[in-house]
């Protein structure tokens, strides 16, 4: 499965070209780094071609690579290159919709969802207005989730599914070992287009879509991973793994850094998992604030506790590039925003800093503010190779264990970890924890 996944948001990660754009060559370049931290999946951010109304979240060909990346030449480069050293690459597909610069917009319409008038009280979410627009050559309404530049494929039609199953198959032949699927809960919508946002998103048909997917990825070995982006309460979530290999948490992402907010969504969710099935834990991505500005507030002890929880809960663990540094949040003046959202995505998308001087990027896309957190001389960096290395000595599953206030204790088989969610000095069967430490313990 996903072990420690790394993501890549391709475009801040390593530019080779002198662009200000990060690229493949670039993430290839890097490869000696992401061996050292210990990874064991990079899942890159949309590698495809995209207008970039949403920062590759807007596809306009499927197989084929943004040249501002590099070329299909690079990305099997990549693949193999990560191969070698026993790290899988997992690609972005974005199957809810496509950019209206997609050719089947034009000339296969009937892939796409339309309305004579306005059918519902859908919204996009991000203009917060109707999600349908008004198409003059059609004379109808499309739906668009997103911005109006990205269409909503039908997922009703068969020929839909048939596309993607060639999809996923290209990259599976190409040595692509999993894929974090784009907007997992909303793929298909009701078939009436009632209203209601239960008729937008989290339908009960769209767990067929992914049995089918684990049908053609079946046809490979090892069988690749499928990871949905599943922005559902935590109730809603085992529902997902009948048939994705790890369905996102978002409302542990969510909650504050806090332990009697974080315990019970880890409990509730070991709890509820399906069996045979894995969690996945992580605390920053492309859409939100990186955790050591939300949840650590820049405190670099807090954040090592934050890297403690989701490196030593059992299942997979996803980094954010830069979460390995304690990296926080960008400045991103006004005039230098670039993302559709409100509020902005972009401080969360800032450049990677690999040096103190910050010289490595030329007039990047998005400003490299501050380079004081940098991959040369961090002092977060050994602290997360160090965890990751000791992932190893951790045995399986997860009990909560007594614990004083403040501190959460928990089995991992025979090992016991222990994490003091304080800014107090602490103990646990007799071992001292400093403030937000957090300790790996011999059994007992
Ligand atoms: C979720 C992606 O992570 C986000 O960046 C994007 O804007 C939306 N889906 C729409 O594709």
């Amino acid at each position: 499965m996903g072990g420690v996944v790394y993501q890549v948001y391709i475009r801040s990660f390593a530019d080779s070209g002198g662009d200000g754009i990060g690229d493949l060559p670039g993430i290839a370049a890097h490869l000696d780094y992401l061996t050292q931290l210990g990874i064991d999946t990079l899942w890159l951010s949309p590698v495809h071609p995209s207008p970039n109304v949403d920062w590759g979240y807007d596809v306009a060909d499927y197989r084929a690579v943004h040249a501002d990346y590099g070329t299909l030449d690079d990305l099997d480069a990549l693949i193999a290159g990560a191969g070698a050293r026993g790290i899988d690459i997992w690609l972005d597909l974005v199957p809810n919709h496509t950019s209206d610069r997609h050719p089947w917009f034009r000339d296969r319409p009937e892939y796409y969802v339309w309305s004579e008038r306005i059918p519902n009280d859908w919204k996009s979410v991000f203009t917060g207005e109707a999600a349908w627009r008004f198409d003059s050559t059609r004379r109808q309404f499309y739906l668009h989730q997103f911005t109006p530049e990205q269409p909503d494929l039908d997922w009703w039609n068969a020929s839909v599914r048939n596309e993607f199953d060639d999809i996923l198959r290209y990259w599976f032949d190409r040595g692509v070992t999993g894929f974090r699927i784009d907007v997992a809960h909303g793929l298909i919508k009701d078939r009436r287009l009632r209203s209601g946002e239960k008729y937008m998103r989290d339908r009960p048909e769209v767990h067929e879509i992914f049995r089918r997917w684990q049908e053609v990825a079946g046809e490979y070995i090892p069988k690749p991973t499928l990871m949905g982006e599943t922005y559902v309460p935590l109730e809603r979530l085992p529902a997902y793994y009948a048939h994705l290999d790890l369905a996102q948490n978002f409302p542990f992402l969510k909650a504050d850094f806090d332990l009697d907010e974080l315990r019970p969504i880890v409990e509730t969710t070991m709890a509820e998992l399906p069996k045979g099935r894995e969690p996945v834990w992580f605390g920053s991505n492309h859409d939100h604030s990186r955790m050591a500005t939300r949840w650590a507030g820049g405190d670099e002890r807090k954040h090592e506790a934050a890297l403690f929880l989701i490196l030593t809960l059992p299942g997979s663990a996803i980094l954010y590039q830069g979460d390995e540094l304690g990296l926080e949040d960008g400045t991103v003046s006004k005039d230098r925003i670039l993302d559709v959202a409100d509020p902005p995505r972009d401080p969360e998308r800032t450049p990677f800093p690999w040096t103190r001087g910050g010289d490595e990027w030329q007039s990047p896309w998005l400003p490299l503010a501050d380079t004081s957190r940098n991959a040369e001389d961090s002092s977060i960096l050994p602290y997360t190779r160090d965890l990751i290395a000791r992932r190893r000595e951790l045995g399986d599953g997860y009990r909560t264990l007594p614990s004083a206030r403040g501190v959460w204790a928990y089995a991992r088989g025979e090992t016991t970890c222990v994490l003091n969610m304080t800014g107090d000095t602490a103990e646990h069967d007799g071992a001292i924890l400093q403030p937000w430490q957090g300790l790996i313990l011999p059994s007992s």
